[in-house]
């Protein structure tokens, strides 16, 4: 006779438990919210809900699906969570050395130059570019357009106001970039804030857009995208990167973060190393493309 299963026999294992827990908040999030979230390396996404869920009084994953559904002015919290919007200026200085050293004495020849960087965070990215182009007599022919998925770390990244206590470190990878003035010269410091000089913003378009589902942004010979790739599984690294491969102009430059690399993707292949210590590729020029 067959033996009968009892409640003790179906029980289902924590890790299983989280995984089923993981994917019902990700589909609550994109049915009710439009934010997809199915691609993002699962190990990562899940210890920032488990982060999240704390943080929001929710004893366990379910429980932050249920806020998510029912109180969407949640949202702006979950989406900041879940992409920890952590940057800061100059962040990897001898990564904007290599861009100002190497790659800006290039871009020099055109007459407009179109940035996109994407993933832009709080803005202290934007606001590095933007002295180094500066500093470099290019940033008056320079469009940057940085973008991101959360409407809270645009709004941010617009304002440029920071706490005064990241001012040394940020001034110290500002001289380790080869900053040629004083950070000081670009900011204001007020009661424990810095605020970056406004007109630095005159040539940054902030906007959403969301690399999952969003296509081709604009014709760009620089893109920027650092520490954002490595949140993705490895799919949506490829999207992404025939997005970046696809709104580049030939001959134009992709800078990814020192963790990052074109590795698990198709679209790598038409990507060449230009600096890999400082993870810069390039797209083959239209003469090289047509001796390839
Ligand atoms: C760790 S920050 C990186 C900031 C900056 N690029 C840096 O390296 O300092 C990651 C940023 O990527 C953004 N992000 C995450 N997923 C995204 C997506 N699918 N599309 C656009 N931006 C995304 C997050 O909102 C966050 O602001």
């Amino acid at each position: 006779m067959a033996a009968r299963l009892t409640m003790n026999d179906i029980k289902v294992d924590a890790p299983e438990l989280d995984s089923i827990e993981l994917d019902l908040f990700v589909q609550a999030l994109q049915k009710r919210h439009g934010y997809d979230f199915s691609e993002y390396a699962p190990a990562s996404l899940k210890r920032r809900l488990r982060l999240l869920a704390d943080q929001l009084h929710c004893k366990t994953i379910t429980g932050l699906t249920e806020r998510v559904l029912h109180e969407p002015q949640l949202l702006p919290n979950v989406l900041e969570g879940l992409t920890v919007p952590t940057s800061e200026m100059f962040r990897d200085p001898a990564v904007f050395r290599t861009l100002r050293e190497k790659v800006f004495p290039l871009l020099a020849s055109y007459p407009l130059i179109n940035i996109w960087q994407a993933g832009c965070a709080h803005g202290q990215e934007v606001y590095s570019l933007a002295i180094l182009l500066e500093e470099a007599g290019l940033y008056d022919r320079s469009q940057i357009f940085a973008t991101d998925l959360s409407d809270r770390a645009l709004q941010r990244a617009s304002e440029g106001i920071y706490s005064v206590k990241d001012a040394q470190q940020w001034s110290r990878n500002y001289q380790a970039a080869g900053g040629t003035h004083s950070l000081a010269d670009y900011c204001s410091a007020g009661y424990k804030l810095i605020k970056l000089n406004q007109r630095l913003r005159r040539h940054v378009t902030f906007a959403l857009h969301n690399l999952a589902i969003d296509g081709v942004f604009c014709e760009a010979h620089l893109i920027l995208c650092r520490n954002v790739l490595i949140y993705f599984s490895d799919p949506l690294q490829d999207r992404a990167l025939a997005l970046f491969r696809d709104s580049l102009v030939r001959g134009g430059f992709l800078c990814l973060g020192l963790r990052e690399n074109l590795n698990p993707s198709h679209a790598a292949q038409d990507f060449s190393p230009f600096i890999e210590s400082a993870r810069i590729y390039r797209l083959p020029t239209q003469a090289e493309g047509a001796h390839a």
